[in-house]
């Protein structure tokens, strides 16, 4: 029994055989237990004697047996920690990252540009009514500018008895925020507007930024003081020349176009002999404060427009308007910015 129990023990190979000797063996119905179990039948004096012997054949192939079960537990342990090695030397997956928006980066530093020079940010609907977006902005039915914008209209709904439009620009947003809070007032409004049009450089839906600043002694100085610090801190440029044209909007008197320097032959935007029109503006006309309830005589103040994806074209050197609206995750990572 001892060499064909200590063969066996040798011959399993995992845990699961060894198990099987030992039961074998040592179990209670075990070869050995049978033979220890066969000595209460015996004369004293056989018993005596095979009894010792039988006695360390058990301590003997006890230990032998918890020897292999050591063994085999250490090889399953060992074969497991190299079949889950980790190689820490390997480079890890690239961790698939979002970037931030060329236009959402461009509101955000609009946003901080204008609210270090204490301006809040306002909102107003996309959906608009015709009155918010045209009439109240001193641009009545039949006024000419009206054609200008190609408006989005939207179905007239029974019983309801304003006309409604896809904003054409942010400039209603002027209007809700007057007639909701009391001046001073010092605003910007960043948005989506909708125009029925569409090329390389027109898109149906794109972005502005408003500016609103009404007070009791407001003036041109204060228009141009505060838009050639906002270019000049947006372009980064503390030299930038900036150029203010006169212009007409329905909603401004004087309205002026504000245009910043460049070369033609470079490129370079905030130097050079030439030209850029980046923004709309103007000191808020007087039929818009009285459409609003302010009393002009007591209430003045300029406004500004500027389109987002035009200034952040010229910013970044961004050739096709379309580019912004694509998904394309190369032109992303490119333009975009971490988050
Ligand atoms: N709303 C004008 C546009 O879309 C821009 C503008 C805003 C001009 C405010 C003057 C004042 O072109």
């Amino acid at each position: 029994l001892r060499h064909e129990v200590l063969s066996e023990l040798a011959a399993v190979t995992d845990l699961k055989a060894w198990d099987a000797v030992r039961v074998a063996t040592l179990g209670k119905s075990g070869r050995l237990t049978g033979l220890l179990k066969a000595l209460g039948k015996m004369a004293p004096e056989e018993r005596k004697l095979r009894g010792v012997a039988l006695n360390r054949l058990r301590d003997e192939l006890t230990q032998a047996v918890e020897e292999r079960g050591r063994a085999l537990e250490a090889a399953a342990l060992e074969a497991r920690l190299v079949a889950e090695r980790v190689d820490v030397s390997l480079p890890p997956a690239p961790v698939q990252q979002g970037y931030i928006h060329p236009i959402s980066r461009a509101i955000e530093e609009m946003t901080a540009i204008f609210g270090a020079m204490d301006f809040q940010v306002a909102e107003g609907p996309d959906i608009e009514t015709d009155w918010h977006n045209f009439s109240a902005l001193n641009t009545p039915a039949h006024h000419p500018a009206r054609t200008d914008h190609d408006t989005f209209y939207l179905p007239p709904v029974p019983g309801l008895d304003v006309a409604r439009v896809l904003r054409t620009q942010t400039s209603g947003v002027q209007i809700r925020t007057m007639l909701a809070q009391n001046p001073p007032i010092r605003i910007i409004a960043p948005g989506r507007t909708y125009r029925a049009d569409h090329d390389a450089t027109h898109s149906p839906m794109f972005h502005q930024c408003e500016g609103l600043v009404i007070g009791q002694d407001i003036t041109l100085g204060h228009l141009k003081g505060c838009l050639i610090d906002f270019l000049r801190a947006f372009f980064g440029k503390p030299d930038m020349p900036v150029r203010f044209r006169s212009s007409y909007f329905p909603f401004t008197e004087p309205s002026l176009e504000v245009d910043i320097g460049w070369s033609r032959k470079t490129g370079e935007i905030g130097a050079g002999e030439d030209w850029l029109e980046v923004l709309g503006a103007g000191m808020v006309h007087a039929r818009v404060l009285a459409n609003c309830g302010l009393d002009p005589r007591t209430w003045q103040g300029f406004a500004f427009g500027m389109g987002v994806e035009r200034l952040t074209m010229l910013k970044n050197g961004i050739p096709d308007l379309r580019s912004f609206y694509e998904s394309d995750i190369r032109w992303l990572r490119h333009y975009g910015s971490d988050p």
